[in-house]
């Protein structure tokens, strides 16, 4: 009691010159798993004795934390990188889990002996996917397992903005430059435009001057046309639905040089039909489980080149360190001056002081594939 008493006393001074926040730093409430599975059933939120920071380590206390679909492949057990299982502290019990969740922000609230290089107050994001969960209120985790957002970038941000910096938009910034030069009235082609990763691309493209077509999944008509106004508003040229692609091409009056692909089956293809001669379709999601087929003919007359894009092995390159650093100020930039939008999210409130239970409730109804909208954790 009396250790735990000291601790807080010390993340209070060592908070001084900030704004001063009371908080026990002993103890988080998680979103744990300790099998793989249907995420609504293996998903469950426990109080937890949060473990005693080594000399290297801080602690944090979360901001916010989306839930992505990769968040969810992972949980099920079925997307390449696993989900980190540690020994976790429950009230009864100490089992092997893993916290949901890879994307998020947290606010230093303590630092290990031996950390150099991050401060009580920075604001901090894992580094890698995998290696903690970021569905907690508060978390002990290594110093080298964060990469900090420095002062000046996160400035009068959203938290959730730089929460859900490092995927999506990311993601798009990375697509739109490192499969070929673009040149300003250039167009590129994509599904799942409404998606984070889509909704990125279109304001991304605007500020190149390259022109964007925006396939959506076909829904009632006054429905799209929302959606339509939505997409335009960010800046999108061309909006059409998944059943209408075919009807497009007189429309688009200039080189087609990309096409991002999120979705696969009948969609793709037909997406794909609408690329240029040596242009490239970049495959980042399978949304529909169906797999990519595309005919001879477009592989044979048109040259049509298939690749594939993944924002965690581009982050696993230590030789784009620094591109990473860049590529954040400028997409922070873009947020704080007003040119880009984060994808809207439903916030689903998260305090430590809230009963287990009623977590509980809330996280089982946002990670349910058919959770509608997206969501995000916004911790007090
Ligand atoms: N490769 C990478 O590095 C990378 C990076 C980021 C994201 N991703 C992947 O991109 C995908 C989207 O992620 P996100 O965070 O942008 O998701 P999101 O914002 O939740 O958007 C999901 C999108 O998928 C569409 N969709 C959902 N189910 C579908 C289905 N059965 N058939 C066709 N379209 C469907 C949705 O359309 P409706 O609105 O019509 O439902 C929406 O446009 C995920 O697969 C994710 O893993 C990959």
């Amino acid at each position: 009691m009396l250790a735990a008493r000291s601790r807080l006393l010390r993340c209070a001074q060592q908070a001084v010159g900030q704004q001063v926040r009371w908080m026990s730093v002993d103890r988080a409430q998680m979103a744990l798993y300790t099998e793989t599975g249907d995420p609504t059933h293996v998903l469950r939120v426990a109080e937890v004795r949060l473990r005693k920071p080594a000399a290297t380590d801080i602690v944090l206390r979360m901001l916010a934390a989306p839930v992505n679909p990769s968040d969810l492949n992972q949980i099920e057990g079925t997307y390449p990188v696993k989900g980190w299982f540690s020994e976790i502290s429950c009230a009864t019990q100490t089992v092997q889990a893993a916290v949901g969740g890879n994307e998020g922000v947290g606010e230093v609230v303590e630092v290990g002996s031996g950390v150099q290089s991050v401060r009580v107050g920075d604001w901090v994001v894992p580094r890698r996917s995998g290696q903690f969960g970021t569905w907690c209120t508060h978390t002990v985790v290594d110093s080298n397992s964060v990469d900090v957002v420095p002062r000046e970038w996160r400035h009068g941000l959203d938290p959730l903005v730089v929460a859900s910096l490092k995927v999506n938009p990311c993601t798009a910034y990375r697509m739109l430059r490192d499969f070929c030069k673009l040149q300003p009235g250039d167009f590129i082609v994509q599904n799942a435009a409404n998606s984070g990763v889509g909704r990125s691309v279109v304001q991304m493209a605007r500020e190149m001057d390259v022109r964007t077509v925006n396939v959506v999944r076909d829904r009632p008509d006054a429905e799209f046309e929302l959606l339509a106004d939505e997409l335009k508003a960010l800046g999108a040229d061309i909006v059409v639905s998944d059943k209408k692609v075919a009807e497009l091409k007189d429309a688009i009056n200039g080189p087609v040089r990309l096409g991002f692909n999120c979705v696969g089956g009948r969609t793709t293809l037909a997406m794909t039909k609408l690329i240029s001669k040596g242009g490239t379709l970049v495959t980042y999601g399978g949304m529909s489980r169906q797999p990519v087929t595309l005919p001879t003919s477009l592989l044979l007359f048109k040259d049509i080149a298939a690749r594939g894009f993944w924002m965690n092995r581009w982050y696993l390159d230590d030789a784009n360190s620094q591109e990473k650093m860049l590529m954040w100020r400028d997409i922070l930039q873009m947020a704080r001056d007003g040119r880009f939008a984060a994808q809207p999210m439903q916030r689903v409130q998260w305090s430590a002081r809230m009963d287990v239970r009623d977590v509980q409730q809330h996280v089982c109804s946002v990670v349910a594939w058919d959770a509608g909208s997206k969501h995000a954790f916004v911790f007090e």
